[in-house]
């Protein structure tokens, strides 16, 4: 190597930082030999085609299902967010409204936007700091409000591991004849916790899960799962119409290797790891420094460090000199992705920097202010019209053509078509937003 290929260079430089993994892949450079890329091969008379599976990928896809209690499984070479798209072309057909958490993913708002779909947004209960979750009464309250839903759609769990109520909203659902659509990304291991959580085993009808987040698959393999009793014969298409004709074999052969280790020892591997977890909060919660509340992903390790003082640049320089890369930290929170394949020197490091952080007086943030802002056009026709990016200083007035986030995992604070009102300008200069994409004048 003469240093000439810059971002291979920069990941062998980051390698060398020795630095443990508490973001994804859940993999976390342990599960795979390099023998792996020998299978990087394309459609071939005997490697079957996964939009016309119908031989070993479709098989892969059988044992996929049956692992995950699903009707049918299908692969996604192309991360969650094809998962995603499949899932409200599916819910789209059906015609009607969607309903939204507004904490969906910029994959979620994109895929609305290419398929034409107006969602009715919902809100998140307050999250005080964290995404917050969607509460059964607020799902039946726009049920009662909109007639002509029939599907809604939300994210659980949330970035921060927060759980929604899967089993109550589902009901509600059903009640009202919608599907219960579920961003599952961070959440494909809860199938395999000692209490089953996954969202498919709850009553949500399809689930999108971003399997290489926290289960040994490779960056980029994902699976829309489809519960048993919703018809499942278009889904292919549905996600040939996004996919890429050439998806990695490699990613795809690391979801059937999945697939067989979480029948073997996985299980076994997941269930110490809540304990390993489990262990992590006990220590946290001695020294003051508080996590979400409510019912939460087992596995997540979400810190709200600002509560104990350490806030902004501070707290992503604390944790990388405690030698530990967070999947996030956002200032206010870090979150950790812990798997069974950290080992247990990576536990140590996050034990001692729990043990080490320094406690002072609490920063809070700022997390009022919210306010629904008026639509001037349909997402669709906001993301394809001309567009330009001014400084948030200059917004007010114009019409979004993106969403801005604070922080990737929030509740965007203007989604595209919204009119960006002074206040909303305010905020987002607030919370350090300096730039965003308009509709053109
Ligand atoms: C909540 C949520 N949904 C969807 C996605 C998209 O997943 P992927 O990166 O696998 O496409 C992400 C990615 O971070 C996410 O956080």
């Amino acid at each position: 190597m003469d240093g000439a290929s810059p971002l291979y260079d920069r990941l062998i430089q980051h390698e060398a930082l020795e630095r443990a993994s508490f973001h994804t892949p859940g993999h976390k450079g342990r599960f795979f030999s390099p023998d792996l890329l020998r299978v990087d091969y394309t459609e071939l008379p005997d490697t079957d085609a996964l939009y016309e599976a119908s031989d070993v990928i479709f098989r892969t896809e059988q044992r996929a299902a049956e692992l995950f209690g699903a009707g049918r499984s299908l692969i996604s070479a192309g991360g969650c967010s094809l998962a995603i798209q499949a899932m409200l072309r599916l819910a789209s057909m059906r015609g009607g409204r969607i309903l939204c958490a507004r904490n969906a993913h910029r994959s979620a708002v994109n895929a609305m936007a290419l398929l034409g779909i107006d969602p009715v947004w919902l809100m998140p209960d307050g999250g005080n700091g964290y995404t917050g979750r969607i509460s059964p009464e607020n799902v039946r309250a726009a049920f009662e409000a909109c007639p002509g839903i029939t599907a809604c759609y939300i994210t659980s769990p949330s970035y921060y591991g927060e759980l929604c109520d899967i089993g109550a909203i589902s009901g509600i659902c059903h009640e009202y004849g919608a599907l219960l659509l579920v961003d599952n990304a961070h959440g494909s291991h809860l199938a395999f916790l000692r209490e089953n959580r996954h969202p498919l085993a709850l009553g949500a009808d399809m689930t999108a899960c971003s399997l290489h987040k926290t289960l040994p698959v490779l960056t980029g393999g994902a699976l829309l799962n489809i519960a048993g009793n919703i018809p499942a014969q278009e889904a292919k298409q549905a996600m040939a119409l996004f996919g890429s004709t050439s998806p990695s074999y490699i990613i795809m052969s690391s979801i059937d290797l999945c697939v067989t280790y979480m029948n073997g020892m996985g299980r076994e591997d997941y269930r110490r790891c809540e304990d390993t977890v489990a262990g992590l909060r006990m220590i946290a919660d001695k020294r003051g420094i508080p996590r979400p509340g409510g019912e939460c992903d087992p596995l997540r390790l979400t810190l709200n460090t600002a509560a104990v003082g350490l806030t902004g640049q501070a707290q992503q320089e604390y944790f990388e000199g405690c030698g530990i890369d967070c999947e996030f930290c956002d200032g206010e929170n870090a979150v950790l992705i812990v798997t069974p394949f950290n080992t247990d020197g990576d536990i140590e490091r996050v034990r001692r920097a729990i043990l080490d952080m320094p406690i002072s007086a609490p920063v809070t943030g700022r997390h009022e202010g919210f306010v629904l802002p008026e639509k001037k056009m349909t997402l669709r026709e906001a993301v394809l019209s001309p567009s330009e990016e001014v400084s948030i200083l200059c917004a007010a007035g114009r019409t979004a053509a993106d969403t801005a986030c604070p922080c990737p995992p929030g509740v965007p604070l203007i989604m595209p078509g919204e009119e960006i009102s002074p206040e909303t300008a305010e905020l987002m200069h607030d919370k350090g937003i300096e730039r965003i994409r308009t509709v053109k004048c």
